[in-house]
């Protein structure tokens, strides 16, 4: 029951004050984001308004109010890669996944972000799924990347 899971986290910060960062971020790896209606018990248990506890966890890039999918691809837009067609690697992912940029796919499956430099230029330009970093990725590459992400590591012809 979501309550009771949001009570446990709160018991390990009983009676500490300015632990709202830290009580989101064990909300987060609890549930993988952040359920609005966990924010709206939290406000409550709290006795903070919502919407106080609603503006830190939007402020925050990597506090999400969106379930995310289970794989995260994550296109370098940095200059090294951006000039070696980082913004064609993305629009190719967009494609393939079915959605755009911070979006989830249906199936929860994939969430796709766009990132600054992750400081591997000499490998622009680069995509990363989950912990997988692909240097000098083509779209090509990404479509077999994704695909074979996606049939579960089969590769079909063609
Ligand atoms: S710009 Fe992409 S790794 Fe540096």
């Amino acid at each position: 029951m979501p309550e009771s899971r949001l009570k446990k986290i709160l018991a390990v910060f009983e009676g500490k004050k300015g632990a709202l960062i830290s009580i989101l971020q064990r909300v987060q790896e609890e549930y993988g984001y952040l359920p609005q209606e966990v924010l709206s018990e939290l406000a409550g248990f709290l006795k903070l308004p919502a919407s106080h506890v609603y503006s830190v966890a939007t402020f925050y890039a990597h506090f999400y109010l969106t379930r995310r999918g289970d794989h995260l691809v994550r296109v370098c837009q940095g200059t090294a890669c951006h000039v070696r067609g980082a913004r064609d690697i993305l629009e190719t992912a967009q494609h393939r996944l079915g959605i755009k940029t911070g979006q989830t796919t249906e199936d929860y499956e994939y969430s796709l972000e766009r990132v600054a430099c992750l400081g591997s230029c000499a490998l622009a330009p680069i995509m990363v799924v989950d912990d997988t970093v692909y240097p000098q990725v083509t779209t090509k590459k990404v479509v077999e990347i994704l695909s074979k992400d996606k049939d579960g590591g089969k590769k079909e012809e063609g």
